[in-house]
C-alpha cells in the first residue's frame, strides 16, 4: 500500500492557468500593500449594469433561489437563442441549447463531449491559455496553427490545411483573439469552414469577445449555411456585460451534442445559479447600450495604449482588431538578465510593480499581454513604469 495518496495521472495532463497564477502573485502583493498596477486580470473594470443586478434582487424578492433544469429555465434558454438570432440570423432550438457556468465551462464541456483520446484539435498560436488544457484533459493532442506576427496574427485557411490530419476532430476559434485581438479574415474563415464540412471536423467557435470589435461588425460561424452540422458556440456573457463573477455561458450545437453535455453537466455541476440565470435573461433581453458605451471606452484605452507602446524604443505592437488586450514584442528588451516573456514579467513586476501576462502562457514568447480592461488612470501609471523598465534596457 502506497502510504501517499496518488492524484489521478488525468490531473497531470494540466497545469494551473498561467493568467490566474499572476493575478494571484499581484493579489498577494497588494496584501503586503505594495502599490501593484495589475494589468493581467482579462476582466471588465466596470459594474455589471445596474438593470441586470436588479433583475437579480427581483430574483431574490421572488425566491427564485431553487433548482432549475440542469440546461437553464425554458426562459433563459429562450433568451439565448433569440439573442443569437438578432445578432447573426441563427435559428437554435432549446434542445440546441445549454446555459453553462460561463464560456469557460462551455467550451470545458464542449471538448469533454467531443474529444476522445489521441484526436487531434488545431489550435491557432497564439492561443488563450485554456484550450491547451482542456484539450489535453480530454486526452486530445494539441497541433498548433501557426499566425503571422506582421499580418497582425490572422489566421489562414492554408495554414489549417496543412495542420489538418486523418486525427483531425476539431479546430478551436476565438475571433476577436484573446490575447492578440486578432479577428480573421472572413473569407478565410469561410474557407476554413468549407474545409471542415467536407473533412466532418468540429468548429468550435469561441464567441466570448463578439461584441468588442473597432472596425467590424460582430461574425458568427454558426451563421454559415447548414452550419449546424460542423460548428459548436460556445458563448459568454462575462466580458459583454461585465459579469465575469455571476459566471453564465452557452453551448449552441446540434442536440445531440447538447444532450451529451447535458448528461455530463447533470452529475458535475447541476443547473447555472438560478438568479443569475433571471440576471442572463435581462441581460440578453434588457437594453444593450452598455455594451456600445464599453466598447467606446476599451477604443479610447486602445488609442492610449498603442501610443504610448509605440514610444517605447523596440516595442512592436500590432493593432487589436477586437477583444481588450495589447500584445507587444517586447523581446527587444531580453538583455540583463531577461532571456524570454516569463523573466520579462517577474523582474517587471518585482522591480515596476506592474502585472501582466507572459507571452509563453499563451504559446509566443517574444511577447505580453497587456489588458486595458483597466481605467485610464491605472493605465497611465501602468505604461510609465513599463517605459521606465524598457528604458533601462534600450
Ligand atoms: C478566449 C476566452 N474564451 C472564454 C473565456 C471564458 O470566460 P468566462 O468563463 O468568464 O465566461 C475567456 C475568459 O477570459 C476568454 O478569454
Amino acid at each position: 500500500m502506497p502510504t501517499v495518496q496518488e492524484l489521478a495521472q488525468r490531473i497531470s495532463l494540466i497545469s494551473e492557468s498561467s493568467t490566474m497564477k499572476v493575478a494571484a502573485e499581484a493579489d498577494r502583493l497588494r496584501r503586503e500593500k505594495v502599490d501593484v498596477v495589475d494589468f493581467s486580470a482579462g476582466e471588465p473594470d466596470f459594474p455589471t449594469p445596474e438593470n441586470i443586478k436588479n433583475a437579480a434582487i427581483e430574483a431574490l424578492h421572488q425566491n427564485f433561489t431553487k433548482y432549475t433544469p440542469v440546461s437553464g429555465t425554458v426562459e433563459l434558454k429562450q433568451a439565448i437563442c433569440d439573442h443569437h438570432k438578432n445578432l447573426y440570423g441563427t435559428a437554435y432550438s432549446l434542445k440546441e441549447c445549454i446555459a453553462n457556468m460561463g464560456g469557460k465551462h462551455a467550451i470545458f464541456n464542449l471538448t469533454q463531449a467531443l474529444i476522445d483520446p489521441g484526436d487531434e484539435v488545431i489550435i491557432p498560436v497564439p492561443y488563450w491559455v485554456t484550450f491547451k488544457d482542456v484539450v489535453n484533459y480530454a486526452g486530445g493532442k494539441c497541433v498548433f496553427a501557426e499566425t503571422d506576427e506582421q499580418e497582425g496574427f490572422t489566421l489562414k485557411a492554408s495554414t489549417v490545411e496543412r495542420c489538418t490530419t486523418s486525427k483531425t476532430k476539431m479546430i478551436i476559434l476565438n475571433s476577436p483573439s484573446n490575447p492578440s485581438g486578432a479577428v480573421f479574415d472572413r473569407a478565410e474563415l469561410e474557407k476554413i469552414f468549407r474545409m471542415c464540412k467536407d473533412r466532418g471536423i468540429w468548429i468550435l467557435a469561441d464567441e466570448c469577445y463578439e461584441r468588442f470589435l473597432y472596425n467590424s461588425e460582430p461574425f458568427s460561424l454558426a451563421s454559415l449555411p447548414d452550419a449546424k452540422e460542423t460548428v459548436v458556440v460556445a458563448g459568454s456573457l462575462s466580458k459583454t456585460y461585465a459579469m465575469t463573477g455571476w459566471r453564465m455561458g452557452f453551448v449552441l450545437g446540434p442536440a445531440a451534442v447538447v444532450a451529451g453535455i447535458n448528461k455530463l453537466q447533470s452529475h458535475a455541476t447541476s443547473n447555472p445559479n438560478s438568479i443569475t440565470q433571471k440576471a442572463a435573461i435581462e441581460a440578453l433581453r434588457g437594453p444593450q447600450d452598455s455594451v456600445a458605451a464599453m466598447l467606446g471606452e476599451y477604443r479610447k484605452r486602445r488609442e492610449y495604449v498603442l501610443g504610448r507602446l509605440a514610444k517605447m524604443p523596440g516595442v512592436k505592437t500590432q493593432t487589436p482588431q477586437g477583444a481588450f488586450y495589447a500584445y507587444p514584442n517586447v523581446s527587444s528588451a531580453f538583455r540583463n538578465g531577461i532571456s524570454n516573456s516569463l523573466q520579462f514579467a517577474e523582474k517587471l513586476l518585482a522591480e515596476k510593480a506592474v502585472a501582466l501576462v507572459p507571452g509563453e502562457a499563451f504559446g509566443t514568447d517574444d511577447h505580453v499581454r497587456i489588458s486595458y480592461a483597466t481605467s485610464m488612470k491605472e493605465l497611465e501609471r501602468g505604461l510609465d513604469r513599463i517605459e521606465q523598465f524598457i528604458a533601462a534596457r534600450a
